[in-house]
C-alpha cells in the first residue's frame, strides 16, 4: 500500500481499498488493546493536533481529543470566532501559519473547499472533521461496526435512508464503493447524490460494488443495516420546515425496519432528531448498533492519527 504517513484525510477518494482496509484493520486492533487495558501510549508524544470547528460536535471533538491524547498528543480546540479567522484572516493565511506550529489540523467547515485551500497551505496533514460533503471520520467507524457485527467486510448490503445528498450518504457510497458494497440511497428524487456515483464509476468497476439510487422504501427488504441521518443538517436551518414534509415518508420506524428484516441493523451517525428520522422504538431497539458505532469513533480516530503521523 501506499504511505499513508503525512497525507490528507479529506476524502476517502483519495485512498485506495487496501489503505481503507488497513486503517481498519489498525482501528480493530487498537480497540483490543484498549480492551486488553492500553489505555496511554507515547508514540505520538511531543506532536499537537489543532482542532478548529465551524460547527457544533461531540462525537467527532471528543473522540479526536481523546485519540490524540491516549497516543500521547497535545491538542488544541478552537472555534474560528476566537481565531483572527473571524475576523477576516484567510484560511491560506491562517493555514501558513499553524503550519509552523502544529503536526496535524482537524477542521469541520462549512464549505468543502475550505479543507482542500487549507491543505494547499498546510504541508501538516487535514483531517476532515465533517464538512457539507463528506464525513470520513463517520464512514470508517461505521465500516468497522459493520465488520465487527456482520463478520465481513465485503459485500455488505446498505440501505441509506433519507437525505441522499449529504455528507454521511456520501461516504457510505464511497467506502462502499471501496469495499465492495451494495450501498441503495433511498431518498426523494429532489435529493438524490449528484455527481458521487459518477466519481466512483471506476472504484465500483474494480471492486463489484453497486451504488443504487432509488425513492422507494420496500428497497431497504434484505439489507444488512438500515441507515439513516438527520433530515436537517447543519447549516440547512432555513430549508427545515420544507425538507421535514419531504423526508416525512422516509421515517425509519417498526415498520419499514420490519419491511427490511430481522439481519436488518440500524445505524445512525448520531447526534438523532428522535420522532423525525427515526423513532424511539427503533434507536433504543434490540436492532440498533448506534452506540457501538460511536464507540468506534474513538478507535478509528486513533488509526487515523497514527498512520498520519507515526
Ligand atoms: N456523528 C458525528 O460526527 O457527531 P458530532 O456532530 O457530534 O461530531
Ligand atoms: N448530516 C449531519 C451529520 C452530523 C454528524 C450534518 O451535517 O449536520
Amino acid at each position: 500500500i501506499r504511505a499513508i504517513r503525512g497525507r490528507d484525510f479529506i476524502t476517502l477518494m483519495d485512498y485506495t481499498t487496501e489503505e481503507i482496509k488497513y486503517l481498519l484493520n489498525l482501528a480493530r486492533d487498537l480497540k483490543s488493546r484498549y480492551y486488553q487495558g492500553e489505555r496511554h501510549s507515547n508514540v505520538l508524544m511531543g506532536r499537537t493536533l489543532l482542532m478548529i470547528f465551524e460547527k457544533p460536535s461531540t462525537r467527532t471533538r471528543v473522540s479526536l481529543d481523546v485519540a490524540a491524547t491516549q497516543l500521547g498528543m497535545h491538542v488544541i480546540y478552537s472555534n474560528p470566532q476566537e481565531l483572527q479567522l473571524g475576523r477576516g484572516e484567510t484560511i491560506a493565511d491562517t493555514a501558513r501559519v499553524v503550519d509552523r506550529f502544529v503536526d496535524a489540523i482537524a477542521a469541520r467547515v462549512y464549505k468543502h473547499e475550505s479543507l482542500v485551500e487549507m491543505a494547499r497551505y498546510a504541508v501538516a496533514p487535514v483531517i476532515n472533521a465533517l464538512s457539507d460533503k463528506e464525513h470520513p471520520l463517520q464512514a470508517l467507524a461505521d465500516a468497522l461496526t459493520l465488520w465487527e457485527i456482520k463478520g465481513r467486510l465485503e459485500g455488505l448490503r446498505v440501505a441509506f435512508v433519507g437525505d441522499g445528498d449529504n455528507n454521511i450518504a456520501h461516504s457510505l457510497m464511497i467506502i462502499g464503493a471501496k469495499l465492495g458494497w451494495e450501498v441503495r440511497i433511498i431518498s426523494p428524487k429532489i435529493y438524490w447524490p449528484t455527481k458521487f456515483n459518477e466519481l466512483l464509476t471506476e472504484d465500483v468497476k474494480r471492486t463489484g460494488a453497486n451504488i443504487m439510487i432509488s425513492d422507494n422504501t420496500e428497497d431497504v427488504r434484505g439489507t444488512d443495516a438500515v441507515y439513516t441521518d438527520v433530515w436537517v443538517s447543519m447549516g440547512m436551518e432555513t430549508e427545515a420546515e420544507e425538507r421535514r414534509k419531504i423526508f416525512r415518508p422516509y421515517q425509519v420506524n417498526a415498520e419499514l425496519m420490519r419491511k427490511a428484516g430481522p439481519q436488518a441493523v440500524f445505524m445512525h451517525c448520531l447526534p438523532a432528531h428522535r420522532g423525525e428520522e427515526v423513532m424511539d422504538d427503533v434507536i433504543d431497539g434490540p436492532q440498533s448498533v448506534v452506540w457501538d458505532q460511536a464507540e468506534n469513533r474513538l478507535h478509528t480516530a486513533k488509526a487515523v492519527l497514527l498512520s498520519l503521523l507515526a
